[in-house]
């Protein structure tokens, strides 16, 4: 454990514990960072109303009881009875010496590997991806990269939309194209034009309404032709898909793919083993799960819909026809779904009537990971400026293509290849921790200048203080590799809140896997880079006084970059050297 705050609150368990009378897993010291010290003990407090004295005397007990010399070089009780502790300079730097010499810089592993299956990106085939899959896409990569770091198995598991009976009409759609005419449009990406020429003619023609309810009815039956046109519009859709993943250096694959249609096999048994369970009713000749606790918009109980009243499956059949592979097949103890915030009840239900069914073991989580929208700067949904949907690629390259500006004009003396290069990462990096930034579940605008900005909590900002520290390797001529070994001096008061602020890595990733909310990572590397400029404004490295000061110095800002770059790596953003 390297974060101190978690070392002094386990010194200090043993302590609480004997005060109260109680175990040591009930007994909680309660610290936290401050302003006025480096941290605080609060838990005087609460234990001071449980054993009947008051928190100054709890306070006293306290410290008459605890050993922290080897941890504190001074404590005292302030206030009502917090106790403000400050850490020993040669405490924090023999810490930090220690985190500096392992690969994982100080974050501890899982003390019990889970199986995560998680559920994200989630397009639709055969329709534009739209911001809400980026959403998806980015929270769930970010999560991926954070849960395999700590040592948990993940899988990853694409949903995507891939069945159902708007592939009917999509079907239809692509014989009056012509195959090879269908094939280009949707190649380009234009998605969402194809599914708008279909819908607009089922709409319009009882023929080809009629044609494409036959065709659902041949999809279904497996009839061969019809699976071979399917696949060929799954299979334009998902290249297209695929590009935008590689643009966006994201770690799905066409591999992860598990969408709707991998399902099919399943879903007659959803349908019995629900009947089984008695939990199947017939309303409105559909057949249906009443759920507990759910009612609509007039107060009347709301039906999880199994089969529709043509026999079809729906939305929800195969998502627990999910649930049960993902529990049974792939031993899944922990479901996550990134989806947006408007499925919430859908997915509630999905959970509540599989546990009911017995189909997800008590020990077993299923957490839904929602989020909000992205806007536009009239804080409606955003839209292209035509009023269609954003078209991802376009979205992607235009990031690129603003920040290949901004770096040409910082280095104009470099090649085309290597600005390009810069551009890329500094355009999807932006993207990117735009997203991850604020908290999921709320909204966000989308604002080009603010997220391409090389000041604030922004992406660039990240990378240039990483890049900046890679500069001053460079000046000096030192290897980065050759201070890994070096037991810092902790004097001036900015590097000991920049190596307090080192030692919380640890306790930011485990802080931003506890609720999987990313923008938690994000605010811990902006205060890192903040007191990072503080401590290069304060303490002259290349300048430094002594030898053992400037190698104690450079210790610190490649320590500092390196929690950078693997920070921002588990958000799945990369850190040029040099921008
Ligand atoms: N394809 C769906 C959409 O675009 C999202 C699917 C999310 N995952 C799930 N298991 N339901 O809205």
């Amino acid at each position: 454990m390297a974060d101190p705050i978690i070392t002094i609150a386990q010194r200090l368990k043993p302590t609480f514990a004997r005060i109260g009378g109680i175990s040591e897993a009930d007994a909680d010291a309660v610290v936290r960072r401050s302003d006025r010290a480096d941290a605080q003990v609060n838990g005087s407090l609460a234990l001071a109303k449980q054993i009947g004295k008051t928190p100054r005397e709890v306070a006293q007990l306290v410290l008459d009881d605890a050993d922290l010399s080897s941890v504190c070089s001074s404590v005292e009780i302030a206030g009502p009875g917090f106790i403000n502790v400050t850490f020993a300079p040669e405490f924090l730097a023999d810490e930090l010496a220690r985190a500096a010499v392992d690969p994982r810089l100080g974050v501890s592993s899982a003390t019990k590997a889970q199986t995560f299956v998680i559920d994200y990106s989630a397009p639709n085939v055969a329709k534009e991806m739209h911001v809400g899959h980026l959403r998806s896409t980015v929270i769930g990569d970010a999560l991926v990269r954070m849960l395999e770091f700590v040592g948990h198995k993940v899988i990853r598991e694409n949903h995507i939309g891939d069945w159902g009976t708007p592939f009917g009409m999509l079907i239809e759609h692509l014989i009056d194209l012509g195959e090879t005419e269908a094939a280009n449009e949707l190649s380009v990406g234009d998605l969402d034009s194809f599914y708008k020429q279909a819908r607009a003619k089922f709409e319009a023609e009882e023929i080809f309404k009629e044609r494409a309810r036959a065709r659902v009815v041949l999809l279904q039956g497996g009839d061969v032709e019809t699976l071979r046109m399917w696949k060929l519009l799954v299979g334009e859709s998902t290249r297209y898909f695929d590009r935008v993943y590689q643009s966006l250096d994201v770690k799905l694959t066409a591999s992860d793919i598990m969408g709707e249609s991998a399902y099919n096999d399943l879903l007659p048994e959803v349908v019995e083993r629900l009947n089984a369970s008695k939990m199947l009713v017939t309303s409105d000749g559909a057949e249906v799960v009443f759920v507990d606790g759910f009612v609509n918009r007039d107060n009347e109980p709301l039906p999880l819909i199994i089969r529709k009243t043509d026999g079809g499956y729906n939305y929800a059949t195969s998502d627990l026809a999910c649930v049960i592979d993902r529990v049974e097949r792939l031993g899944a103890t922990v479901v996550l779904y990134v989806v947006g915030a408007p499925q919430a009840q859908h997915l509630e239900m999905v959970g509540v009537v599989s546990r009911k069914a017995g189909w997800v073991p008590e020990t077993t989580q299923m957490v839904h990971v929602a989020f909000g929208n992205v806007l536009g700067s009239d804080r409606k949904i955003l839209k292209s400026r035509s009023g269609e949907v954003v078209k991802l690629d376009a979205l992607l390259t235009e990031s690129v293509e603003r920040a290949r500006d901004a770096v040409r004009e910082k280095n104009p003396d470099w090649s085309a290849d290597q600005q390009n290069a810069i551009a890329k990462q500094v355009g999807i990096g932006a993207i990117k921790y735009a997203d991850l930034s604020t908290d999921r579940i709320k909204d966000y605008v989308f604002d080009w200048e603010r997220m391409l900005s090389f000041d604030g909590n922004t992406s660039p900002y990240l990378q240039y203080a990483h890049a900046r520290i890679c500069s001053i390797f460079r000046k000096a001529g030192v290897d980065r590799t050759s201070v890994r070994n070096v037991t810092p001096i902790v004097e001036h008061e900015a590097e000991r809140a920049l190596v307090l602020r080192l030692l919380q890595f640890d306790t930011a990733v485990w802080d931003t896997l506890d609720k999987y909310s990313p923008h938690r990572l994000c605010t811990y590397l902006y205060d890192l880079a903040s007191e990072f400029s503080a401590f290069y404004e304060h303490c002259p490295v290349l300048r430094a006084s002594t030898d053992e000061q400037r190698t104690s110095r450079l210790a610190l800002c490649d320590f500092t970059a390196r929690v950078m770059s693997q920070g921002l790596a588990l958000l799945g953003i990369e850190t040029p050297e040099q921008m």
